[in-house]
């Protein structure tokens, strides 16, 4: 792969990378088009990274379908899949993490301990063996990409990050590779997620920014689906993912529910700028 991106980039063609973990749908592949609008050619990763799994998580049953992948891919005109096998990512005596500060405990990462420590450590070995001009990450994982921009940021690495509107469900279910777990009845309940957030975008842009208003009527959502156990619903700055207590500037409204054993995430991004408020599903 180094090899490779090395000739690319010797003949002037600067490539672009779309990191995935596969089972890939609609979301990955509004990455990958994104990408190929920028015209390089365009690498997407395929690594189902065991570093970002807590001990009690889904790594091993995380859908894996690698034949699919290559064939969603080629249709879309990718360059290359690097899908690498662990042992060459983390060879017998691997010892070295990334770790940053502050963003990697919030939302997310309090709720799973060194996730972001494992995102970040293969996001960093993925653009350094690929060097990408520019790599594309979804704002579904809003909190991810703004610690992906934090780690290029803090290590001078030349590469731009390019953050992505998220995909939908007709009916409203950001697209996930987690969705297939969910039964019918789970699926149908799961909508109370994105239901819970438009439900905010209404009250916001009808003129509410109190963040203890707004998350009191996200949680009386999520609490109407028995099905459904909020971890949590909070307002957050979207530079430092700390809360905040009204709508102003630039935030995300984050949630994290369960569903069944399933756990799901989405958020609202919002921007407020002297009155005027923006509310991105
Ligand atoms: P994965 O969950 O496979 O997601 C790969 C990329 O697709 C991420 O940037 C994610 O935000 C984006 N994505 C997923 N669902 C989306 C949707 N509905 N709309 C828009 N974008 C969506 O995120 C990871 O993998 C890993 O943590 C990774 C960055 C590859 C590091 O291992």
């Amino acid at each position: 792969m180094k090899q490779i991106a090395r000739q690319c980039r010797a003949e002037g063609r600067e490539p672009l990378l779309v990191p995935t973990m596969g089972a890939l749908h609609e979301g990955h592949l509004s990455l990958v088009r994104a990408a190929r609008a920028d015209g390089g050619p365009v690498v997407v990763s395929i690594f189902v990274n065991p570093k970002q799994f807590g001990p009690k998580e889904d790594l091993e049953k995380y859908p894996r379908d690698l034949a699919r992948d290559r064939e969603l891919l080629e249709r879309e005109g990718v360059a290359y899949v690097f899908a690498p096998p662990e042992e060459e990512m983390y060879p017998g005596g691997y010892g070295t993490h990334v770790e940053v500060e502050g963003l990697s405990t919030r939302l997310e990462g309090r709720v799973r301990p060194g996730h972001f420590r494992g995102v970040a450590t293969v996001v960093l070995k993925l653009l350094e063996i690929v060097r990408p001009a520019r790599a594309y990450f979804g704002r579904k994982d809003a909190q991810q990409a703004r610690l992906i921009q934090q780690m290029v940021r803090d290590l001078d690495l030349n590469v731009e990050i390019i953050v992505c509107p998220i995909v939908r469900e007709a009916d409203g279910l950001a697209l996930s590779s987690r969705n297939a777990y969910l039964s019918r009845e789970e699926r149908r309940a799961a909508t109370v997620l994105h239901r819970a957030l438009d439900g905010a975008r209404q009250q916001i842009l009808t003129g509410e920014r109190d963040a203890a208003r707004i998350l009191a009527g996200v949680r009386g959502t999520i609490a109407t689906e028995p099905l459904a156990a909020l971890d949590y619903a909070e307002l957050v700055s979207a530079a430092t993912f700390e809360p905040v207590l009204f709508v102003r500037g630039a935030a995300y409204l984050a949630i994290a529910a369960r569903i069944g054993t399933t756990r799901l995430i989405d958020n609202l991004y919002l921007e407020e700028n002297g009155g005027t408020v923006v509310a991105a599903l």
